[in-house]
């Protein structure tokens, strides 16, 4: 079968798009990320996906100021132009309005470093601690308008030390992170995931939480 065609788009450092990037070059993987898309020029995972071969554009959205729709047309045509078939959000900052995610409803994954539901928004790791959490982990889910929302694809938790700060709680989370979006994106591709009452099924089951 031939590899999906993917898109991921970042913000800022893209440790998750070099994951992506590492397992879509196993010959057996089903997808190619054909395109690294930045929202912000500055965004140090270009270096990274220009290193990698991988082809990058950048759709600033300071260019487009308060007109997200005119920022999300230009990122459309840009998924048009290079026959994109699944979109990765991975640390992609720019908050999508409702016609462009339902454009891409049931091809538009993101993730999330926290135990979705819980923690949604920023700041997931001070949150998650400020509460006592016992557990954390990372979520990838289709996106759906609401944000942080969506049926969830794949969940990885991890403990929470004693002694933990933001910093080393992040890194356990990442970790898995770095897991599960590749995981996730496999299952994706191969067509493996169906959405029924608003979650998902894996080869037609309910969706296990470990990679
Ligand atoms: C990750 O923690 C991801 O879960 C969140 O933003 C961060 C992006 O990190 N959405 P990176 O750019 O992939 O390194």
């Amino acid at each position: 079968m031939a590899k999906k065609r993917v898109a991921v788009l970042i913000s800022g450092r893209g440790s998750n798009m070099v994951a992506l990037i590492a397992a879509a070059k196993e010959e057996n993987y089903p997808a190619e990320i054909a395109i690294v898309i930045s929202s912000d020029p500055a965004a140090e995972g270009l270096k990274h996906a220009n290193a990698a071969g991988i082809q990058t554009a950048v759709v600033d959205h300071k260019q487009f100021g308060k007109d997200r729709e005119a920022f999300e047309h230009a990122l459309h045509r840009e998924l048009e132009a290079n026959r994109i078939e699944i979109v990765c959000l991975a640390g992609f900052m720019r908050l999508l309005t409702p016609w462009f995610v339902r454009l891409w409803q049931g091809r538009l994954l993101n993730i999330h470093p926290a135990l979705l539901p819980a923690f949604k928004g920023l700041d997931t790791h001070a949150r998650a601690l400020a509460a006592g959490a016992r557990e954390h982990g990372a979520t990838v889910h289709f996106v759906v308008p609401e944000m942080d929302s969506g049926p969830i694809v794949a969940q990885a938790a991890v403990p929470v030390h004693d002694g933990d700060t933001e910093t080393t709680l992040a890194a356990r989370v990442l970790a898995v992170e770095h897991q599960i979006y590749p995981y996730a994106l496999k299952l994706v591709a191969e067509g493996r995931v169906e959405i029924a009452d608003g979650r998902c099924l894996i080869d037609g089951k309910p969706a296990t939480t470990q990679p």
